[in-house]
């Protein structure tokens, strides 16, 4: 084949490659103007179902972990990732809880939907940041376990992992009776 002989044949791979250029730069800016911001301001209900939707998925993992620990589900390739899963999202949880979406704040920021936090999170922080820490150690130390295919250890770092979340529930979540 001989180059820069000439113009250069038009191939269909070619003429594909304008055609996905031309459809592709009004889609990019297109998008660049409708998307909503990257830094959303704070919507107060968006950041309340945010939270409890992070917590269910806590309690997913958890309770996948709970499954296999028992030895119910014969899917125990699965565990490492569950346990990692919830370790990576507890050591979120301190970020979670902004003053507008907690009492006594929240009364008074416009929000509709209901929160089971309390307003001993804003009036105990240091507390609650060693609560959230408590399940950051028990959930980083089952993660160890299970790595290190430490079977007898398992159930008791689990059960510790269930401990530590019920440490801050009991103070810091409002009880459904
Ligand atoms: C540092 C405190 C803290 C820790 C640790 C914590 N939680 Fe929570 N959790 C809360 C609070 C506060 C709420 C209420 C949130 C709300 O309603 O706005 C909550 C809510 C929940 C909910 C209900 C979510 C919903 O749909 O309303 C679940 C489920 C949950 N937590 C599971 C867990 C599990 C499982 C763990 C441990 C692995 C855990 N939590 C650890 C503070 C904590």
């Amino acid at each position: 084949m001989q180059w820069g002989m000439g113009r250069p044949r038009k191939t269909e791979e070619m003429y594909m490659n304008r055609l996905h250029l031309s459809l592709m730069i009004p889609a990019i800016v297109l998008t660049a103007i409708s998307a909503p911001p990257l830094i959303a301001e704070m919507n107060i209900d968006g950041m309340i179902k945010y939270r409890q939707n992070v917590m269910k998925s806590l309690a997913g993992h958890v309770g996948a972990v709970d499954r296999l620990v028992r030895g119910q589900v014969p899917l125990m390739d699965q565990l490492e990732m569950h346990a990692t899963a919830a370790r990576d999202i507890t050591r979120t949880i301190t970020t979670l809880f902004p003053a507008e979406s907690i009492p006594p704040e929240v009364e008074f920021s416009g929000a509709t939907v209901a929160t089971e936090a309390l307003a001993s999170i804003a009036e105990k922080p240091d507390e609650f940041d060693k609560a959230a820490q408590a399940t950051i150690d028990a959930t980083e130390e089952l993660a160890k376990v299970v790595q290190a295919g430490n079977k007898q250890e398992l159930p008791l770092a689990f059960k510790r992992v269930g401990e530590s979340c019920k440490g801050c529930h009991k103070d810091f979540r409002e009880k459904k009776e």
